[in-house]
């Protein structure tokens, strides 16, 4: 089995509903985070990581994700009779990006199922999987640091975060032990969106993961949990108590870095307004607007 991990999964198949009614016909994951909609910087990221195959799990009415990475030659024409390179450049450059496969879950059954949806891509070989709702900084980028553990160790790679004990039933959460490594622990146990008061430390995991292909296995088994779903928390609960010989084992790698979340509205307005305050084109203006309108706020 290649120790290297090579695809990216991307489970895109739910409805949105947070962002009624912005989500009745445009999926979630083509809302735009400044100018680009959120789903391409998760592909960007999976390509500077060295992913160029990338399989997004879909569901009905995901046509309009699928249009965005494949060729628009209707506006590549009318930019080319212009002359307007910049923007010919911004219509062609998702295309171009990576190897882009899809395959619908058909059931929504949860995370867990989506991922289990991607094993006859897979195959028998460790993957990635990026949750949409997760936006890593470029500047901060995560995966190459994941990769270098799962090559040393084998295993399941996970991503962490501490977050304070009012947000930790948003996430999954970890139980973990140190290792020699500062910023990696080995996890022992795992809790989907535990109560703050069961909750096994201040660790959440982030929607980056590298797994091993003993995962599919493990969910092909694994009952609904928490909101009646397959949970993929649930599936890596039982691989952090799997000898490595069976591919076994999880690790966590604490991150330290930039994370917007788009997932619900609030956390969306501020990764746009985050992002956007430091961009070079919009940010002057924005940051100059933004102290104006917050001084008259208060
Ligand atoms: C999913 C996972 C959860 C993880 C989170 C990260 O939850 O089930 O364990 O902490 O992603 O964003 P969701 O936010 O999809 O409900």
């Amino acid at each position: 089995m290649s120790k290297v991990v090579r695809k990216a999964v991307v489970p895109a198949a739910g409805l949105g509903t947070r962002f009624l009614p912005a989500t009745k016909a445009t999926p979630k994951e083509m809302l735009p985070v400044v100018d680009k909609p959120a789903i391409q910087y998760v592909v960007e990221e999976a390509v500077a990581a060295g992913l160029e195959d990338v399989l997004f799990i879909t569901g009905r009415s995901k046509r309009p994700l699928e249009d965005h990475f494949d060729r628009n030659f209707e506006l590549e024409e009318a930019l080319e009779r212009k002359g307007d390179e910049e923007r010919l450049g911004l219509v062609t450059e998702p295309t171009e990006l990576a190897r882009i496969h899809y395959v619908r879950q058909g059931d929504p059954l949860g995370l867990g199922h989506a991922v289990l949806v991607a094993e006859n891509h897979v195959g028998n070989e460790p993957f990635a999987v990026l949750l949409g709702d997760d936006l890593i900084d470029p500047r901060d980028p995560i995966l190459p640091h994941m990769m270098q553990i799962r090559e040393e160790h084998g295993g399941s790679v996970i991503c962490l975060m501490e977050v304070p004990a009012e947000s930790i039933s948003l996430y999954g959460c970890a139980a973990v032990e140190v290792t020699s490594e500062n910023d990696v622990v080995r996890v022992t146990d795992l809790v989907e969106k535990p109560e703050a008061a069961q909750a096994p430390s201040s660790y959440a995991v982030i929607g980056r993961y590298l797994l091993d292909p003993a995962v599919f296995e493990v969910l092909r088994k694994t009952a609904p949990g928490r909101g009646g779903e397959i949970q993929l928390t649930d599936a890596l609960r039982v691989l952090a108590t799997m000898p490595a010989t069976e591919g076994g084992g999880v690790r966590g790698v604490i991150f330290g870095g930039r994370r917007y979340d788009t997932g619900d509205r609030l956390s969306y307005l501020q990764a746009n307004i985050m992002l956007a305050a430091e961009r070079d084109d919009l940010g002057p203006d924005l940051r100059a607007w933004l102290r104006d309108y917050v001084a008259k706020l208060s």
